[in-house]
């Protein structure tokens, strides 16, 4: 599309895109008195509520995309369940910690944390239906060791958790989301596992330097949105579909929007096989081998993305097989 351009109008042209998104219009940012940056609808939606830190199930309105609104979370019966014990026991969790809320308990339950902690778990997390895990307001670390997966799950939101340096797993014993204690095999060291989960929304968290990648949609998994995350020093960042051979996944659906992608992501941003993602509005500060990729006849729909190729190395922003769709409104080269 720019391909006529001189090297020296893209690199202007870099810019000027640069600055039309990221500076804010001043009446916007007098209204707002939070962050003095225009927010976008899913921000809007929560944090123009200056007492939102007494609402924090509000949030759950506040979904876009595939997963839907996130409504079967909240209501009457929804336990509110706060962390205060950074520990982990991957078989019998104790009260106050983040397994014992994610895993023991059951039903809709709406996660917090009582101050800043660093979790290292010991295996990996596996959440229950209905839970929200909710980092808002405090710096929570999952970091070190085992990260998060959600299995055969429904109806989960993620917001606000910094999850990095998750290693592999070896097979053993662990915790499960129906709250009973199952073996669990070896585990890649992802940040974000998703294997046949459904009505999943992962908002506003930063992944970065796993071992793995940083977020598989994985073996049937559909209806997800992933949105507002900041995903960093990745060589693979984010898979969408289990393998080439994986049928099932022709029926995925997953929103990929408002995510910012770098410094340093590698490829697979996202790398999708069969099903369908709709890329809308992410910004993309740069990469090595390539943007977005796919095989297997998936669908994506790219719309309104910043792209902004690395100085030297690939500037290819896709690397496809058989794609359906596409369409770039800001490829920068
Ligand atoms: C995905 O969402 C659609 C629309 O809400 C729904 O019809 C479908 O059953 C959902 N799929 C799964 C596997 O939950
Ligand atoms: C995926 O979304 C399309 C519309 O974009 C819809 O027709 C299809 O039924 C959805 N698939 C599932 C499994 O929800």
């Amino acid at each position: 599309m720019a391909s006529h351009l001189t090297h020296s109008n893209q690199y202007v042209l870099a810019i000027v895109i640069a600055i039309i998104v990221f500076t804010p219009k001043l009446t916007s940012a007098k209204k707002s008195k939070i962050i003095g940056l225009k927010m976008n609808v899913i921000d809007k939606c929560w944090r123009s509520d200056p007492e939102w830190r007494k609402h924090h199930p509000q949030l759950a309105t506040c979904s876009m995309g595939y997963a839907g609104k996130m409504t079967n979370n909240i209501g009457e019966d929804l336990v509110h369940y706060k962390v205060t014990d950074p520990s982990d026991d991957p078989v019998n969790p104790k009260q106050g910690t983040l397994r014992y809320g994610a895993s023991v308990i059951q039903g809709k339950v709406w996660i917090t944390f009582q101050r800043d902690m660093v979790i290292r778990l010991m295996r990996p997390l596996l959440i229950s239906s209905f839970t929200t895990i909710d980092g808002r307001g405090v710096n929570v670390h999952i970091a070190h060791n085992a990260c998060l997966m959600i299995y055969k799950a429904t109806n989960i939101i993620i917001h606000g958790l910094r999850i990095h340096h998750c290693k592999p797993q070896a097979p053993g014993m662990v915790m499960g989301s129906n709250g009973k204690v199952m073996p669990l095999g070896q585990v890649d060291g992802d940040a974000i596992r998703l294997v046949t989960a459904s009505k999943i929304w992962i908002d506003h968290n930063t992944l970065y330097n796993c071992q793995d990648g940083l977020l598989d949609v994985t073996r049937g998994s559909t209806n997800v949105t992933v949105s507002n995350n900041w995903f960093r020093f990745q060589n693979k960042v984010m898979l969408l579909g289990h393998d080439d051979g994986y049928i099932r996944d022709h029926k995925m659906n997953v929103t990929v929007v408002y995510n910012h992608f770098g410094p340093n992501c590698n490829q697979r941003m996202p790398r999708i096989r069969h099903g369908y993602a709709h890329v809308v509005n992410n910004m993309y500060l740069g990469w090595l081998q390539y943007a977005i990729g796919g095989s297997m006849e998936p669908s994506l729909k790219s719309e309104a993305n910043l792209f902004i190729a690395p100085t030297s190395g690939s500037k290819e922003v896709i690397n496809f097989s058989n794609f359906i769709s596409n369409s770039y409104s800001s490829i920068v080269f």
